[in-house]
């Protein structure tokens, strides 16, 4: 098919859905995505890294994550189904096209190195890799891996990469949902596994994935 037609197909498209809709006009586009990252990089950093902020607002590593799963959260912000002061003037400043494109710019970032999980006690890893890797039946947890993957490194678009994620931004996601303070996952998939989380299981495998080297497979 022609660049023509499948722009034209898009704006038939485009015009028939409803403004939270994941589909943009045209396909991502690296380049332009660039262009509209600019303002992002304050926090998120020029290579997508992000930072880990002890004892204060983590920024999510970008680069490597998923394009659809990466759109599907700058839709919830600019919503409101995600809440985040930092984010909403951000992701409000985009246009679906300018959302589809970011994210395949960041999409095709290589992952970076995560960091928070430098302290972490031999006993906390134990227990983090053991909830990761294998859940904790007793409990009723599933293993992360199950849906993120082995490893930990995502699956299409809608299990993101937690492997080599900032151990602060993954604690803050994990007590946000356990508080119901983020409820944008499908089916409350998230929110029923962090409810059954202690403060310390959560500690345990937010420092495991940042410990977890970009391409690692997770202690497997
Ligand atoms: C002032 C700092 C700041 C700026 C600037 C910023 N962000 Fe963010 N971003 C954050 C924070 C903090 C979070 C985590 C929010 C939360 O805890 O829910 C976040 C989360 C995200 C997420 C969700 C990541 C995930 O794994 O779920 C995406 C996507 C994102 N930002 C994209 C962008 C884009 C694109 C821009 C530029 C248009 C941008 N951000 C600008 C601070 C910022
Ligand atoms: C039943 C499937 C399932 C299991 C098991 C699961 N998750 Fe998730 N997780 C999801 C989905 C789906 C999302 C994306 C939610 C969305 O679309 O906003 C997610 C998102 C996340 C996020 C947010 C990532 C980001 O970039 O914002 C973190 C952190 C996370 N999961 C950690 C974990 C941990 C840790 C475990 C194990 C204790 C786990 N998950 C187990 C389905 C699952």
């Amino acid at each position: 098919m022609s660049k023509r037609i499948l722009s034209g197909l898009g704006l038939l498209l485009g015009a028939g859905l409803s403004a939270g809709s994941a589909l943009a006009l045209e396909p991502g586009d690296p380049q332009r995505g660039q262009a509209a990252a600019v303002t992002c990089t304050a926090c998120h950093q020029a290579n997508g890294s992000g930072m880990n902020i002890p004892g204060g607002e983590s920024w999510p590593r970008l680069a490597g994550q998923d394009a659809g799963y990466i759109a599907k959260q700058l839709h919830d912000f600019k919503s409101g189904r995600r809440q985040n002061a930092s984010m909403m003037p951000f992701a409000s400043m985009l246009n679906d096209q300018q959302i589809a494109d970011v994210a395949a710019y960041y999409s095709q970032m290589d992952v970076t190195p995560a960091s928070g999980g430098e302290e972490a006690s031999d006993k906390l890893l134990a227990r983090g890799e053991q909830l990761a890797n294998r859940g904790d039946w007793d409990d009723y947890i599933v293993s992360c891996s199950s849906c993120h993957g082995p490893g930990g490194t995502g699956v299409g678009s809608d299990f993101p990469g937690v492997a080599s994620q900032h151990a602060g931004y993954i604690s803050a996601q994990l007590h946000a949902w356990k508080d119901g303070e983020r409820s944008n996952d499908p089916q409350n998939l998230m929110g029923a596994i962090a409810k059954r989380m202690s403060d310390d299981d959560i500690a345990a495998v937010s420092a495991w994935y940042a410990n977890q080297a970009p391409g690692e497979e997770g202690g497997e």
